[in-house]
């Protein structure tokens, strides 16, 4: 079993949008296997393509959002803004040797997805959906 699955009840039913959650979530399940494996792994070539798909996932939300003027666009924006300054970061000690990913970090990544997705993604695929796009 993988370490965060994606199934029905993940999906937000705008088709973009669930693809680009699951590519992320199989880069953090690739990295949560590399660590379980071997303790010293350094998964920085895995955490640099997670970062770009964020960065890029994040940006096709907010143009959806802007685009189509969701009403919750700014709240859900700075939850986006957070949590990417928090990646950037952790990628820079990475980066200089000075921090490596652990099973706990992978676990705070799961439960902000589960909840940003809950909170926040699947009320603007709702949004999405009643304009007609899917
Ligand atoms: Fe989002
Ligand atoms: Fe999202």
């Amino acid at each position: 079993m993988a370490f965060i699955d994606f199934t029905d009840s993940e999906k937000v039913n705008v088709q973009k949008i669930d693809n680009q959650h699951q590519s992320m979530l199989k880069i953090i399940n690739r990295i949560h296997a590399r660590i379980t494996q071997s303790k010293s792994y350094d998964c920085l070539k895995e955490f640099s393509d997670l970062l770009r798909e964020v960065e890029n996932h994040f940006e096709t939300e907010e143009r959806y959002m802007k685009e189509n003027r969701f009403p919750g666009y700014y709240s859900h924006k700075l939850e986006h803004d957070r949590f990417f300054n928090q990646m950037v970061n952790i990628f820079e000690k990475m980066n200089s040797g000075s921090f490596s990913i652990t099973e706990d970090q992978l676990n705070s990544f799961k439960r902000w997805f589960y909840n940003h997705l809950e909170l926040s993604d699947k009320k603007c695929g709702a949004f999405l959906n009643s304009i007609g796009i899917t």
